[in-house]
């Protein structure tokens, strides 16, 4: 079988082995896709010593993203301005093409798996960092009115809008610049989570009908999703969906097959 997997440090807990054979499984791609523990001084090393051997596609997560960018000898327009690379792919013998697949897993696990319209709507992006950055084309990409990059470091936020610019309509601030606004889906891409903290924002910026996204997810509601319901929101998701997307556009990215996602995200909600 072509052999595929996933880098990162730490790796052991990573989800998409399991759902890289689901994928395999239910289209019949004949596949191995393992998981590989990157050294944190050398992972160009590791991933073309995979790709030396004959791995045909790698997929990058924590903390090597960045280092995919670089390592990667051509990029898509969605890698390049994210500024990180999740999807390695072998192209011919010897060129490594990189892609990011996040944003895309993003707007189709919001927009085809729950039926959000991107239309005319007022989107809050909290944080700044490589997660926000990692979305952010398929964002300006996805017919929203207006997007909004709140960020603690206000800079941040207003250098990374600045990238966007010409794409979109959007704009960076500080978290404390938000009185009076309002959206209609507020997402959260800061790693405040990571502490079961949530963003400092104020308690009336979520339109009435509004949705909460967080991008991280786990065994127990997050405390984002939890600061969606407690705030009225009409749906409050956390990024397991985003999690399955992301995979299944990198799986299509290598095989050229797309997998059905549905039954995968079931899944990993009832073993978890
Ligand atoms: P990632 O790659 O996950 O985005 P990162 O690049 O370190 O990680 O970025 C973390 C983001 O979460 C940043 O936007 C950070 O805000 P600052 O730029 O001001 O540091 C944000 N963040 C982390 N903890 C936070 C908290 N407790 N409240 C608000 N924002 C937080």
């Amino acid at each position: 079988p072509d052999r595929y997997a996933v880098i990162g440090n730490p790796i052991a807990h990573s989800k998409s082995p399991a759902i890289h054979a689901a994928f395999a499984e239910q289209t019949g791609q004949d596949i191995h896709y393992g998981r590989l523990l990157g050294a944190l001084d050398d992972f160009a090393g590791d991933a073309r010593r995979f790709f030396g051997e004959g791995g045909r596609g790698l997929n990058v997560t924590v903390p090597f993203k960045e280092q995919a960018w670089e390592l990667a000898d051509a990029r898509s327009p969605r890698a390049e301005l994210a500024g990180a690379v999740n999807t390695l792919i072998r192209i011919g013998d010897s060129g490594i093409r990189g892609d990011n697949t996040d944003g895309v897993g993003l707007i189709r696990d919001l927009t085809a798996n729950h039926g959000f319209d991107f239309r005319d709507t007022s989107v809050l992006l909290l944080g700044a960092g490589g997660a926000s950055r990692g979305v952010l084309l398929p964002l300006l990409e996805s017919g929203l009115g207006r997007l909004l990059i709140a960020n603690r470091t206000a800079a941040k936020a207003q250098q990374l809008a600045e990238l966007g610019a010409t794409l979109g309509p959007v704009e960076g601030r500080g978290l404390d610049q938000l009185a009076g606004e309002r959206f209609d889906l507020i997402i959260n891409a800061t790693s405040a989570g990571l502490s079961d903290a949530v963003p400092p924002i104020p308690d009336d910026c979520l339109a009435t009908g509004g949705w909460t996204y967080d991008m991280l997810y786990g065994d127990a509601p997050t405390a984002f999703c939890r600061w969606g319901a407690e705030h009225g929101a009409k749906r409050a998701l956390d990024g397991l969906g985003m999690l399955v997307e992301q995979a299944a556009e990198s799986f299509f990215l290598w095989r050229g097959v797309r997998p059905e996602t549905t039954n995968v995200i079931k899944g990993l909600r009832q073993t978890r």
